[in-house]
């Protein structure tokens, strides 16, 4: 049960570190190359974010910064006023809310060269934990092991609950086995 749990934090854990998205990928945050123009708008059409996902700008903190825009600066190139400046080169965007987000450059003439990013936040997907393999599925493979060790052991007569009872013997073994281990080492 305790195994379990811990698995599933584990695996919640992982989601939520899977959640952070690299802008630009390979590339960092900067003034796109003349081999890949359109970096930062691909990027955002192969990408479906979700409220709680988060962008990861990275960048040389001397030579370059994040702005977050309205959507006139945005197709100005207006870098004056933006909504947030962040410039210290490894720069994360929390997604809080849906909607339109656009960002550029707040060096000046990086935005016109497609130093830009617009991605658009839709409805987040809820996850349901019924479609992810439950630890606890391998667990009656390793089962028959058991009825050797102890004897016979009546079968519970709901399939439910042994394989509980089955992984709790073993973590005793298990545990028993390491205590003794430890012991005697000392
Ligand atoms: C993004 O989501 C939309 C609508 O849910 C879907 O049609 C599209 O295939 C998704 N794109 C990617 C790259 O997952
Ligand atoms: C986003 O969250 C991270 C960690 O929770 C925090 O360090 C960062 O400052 C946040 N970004 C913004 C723009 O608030």
């Amino acid at each position: 049960m305790l195994v379990s749990l811990l698995l599933t934090l584990v695996q919640i854990q992982a989601k939520v570190f899977c959640y952070q998205y690299k802008v630009g990928d390979l590339d960092a945050w900067g003034i796109p190359t003349s081999a890949n123009p359109q970096v930062y708008t691909k990027w955002s059409k192969y990408h479906n974010l979700t409220i709680g996902d988060s962008l990861l700008f990275l960048y040389p903190p001397s030579q370059d910064s994040v702005i977050q825009v309205t959507e006139e600066s945005y197709k100005r190139c207006n870098i004056k006023d933006p909504i947030l400046y962040m410039n210290n080169g490894n720069s994360l965007f929390n997604i809080t809310s849906k909607g339109q987000f656009f960002f550029t450059s707040g060096e000046p003439g990086h935005c016109q060269k497609n130093q830009k990013l617009h991605i658009s936040v839709g409805e987040g997907i809820i996850e349901t934990m019924d479609t992810a393999p439950g630890p606890s599925s391998s667990l009656p493979a390793s089962a028959p092991s058991y009825p050797t060790v102890f004897g016979n052991i009546p079968v519970a007569p709901s399939t439910s609950t042994s394989p509980q009872l089955t992984s709790t013997f073993q973590l005793l073994i298990i545990g028993f086995m390491i205590c003794a281990y430890f012991a005697s080492l000392m």
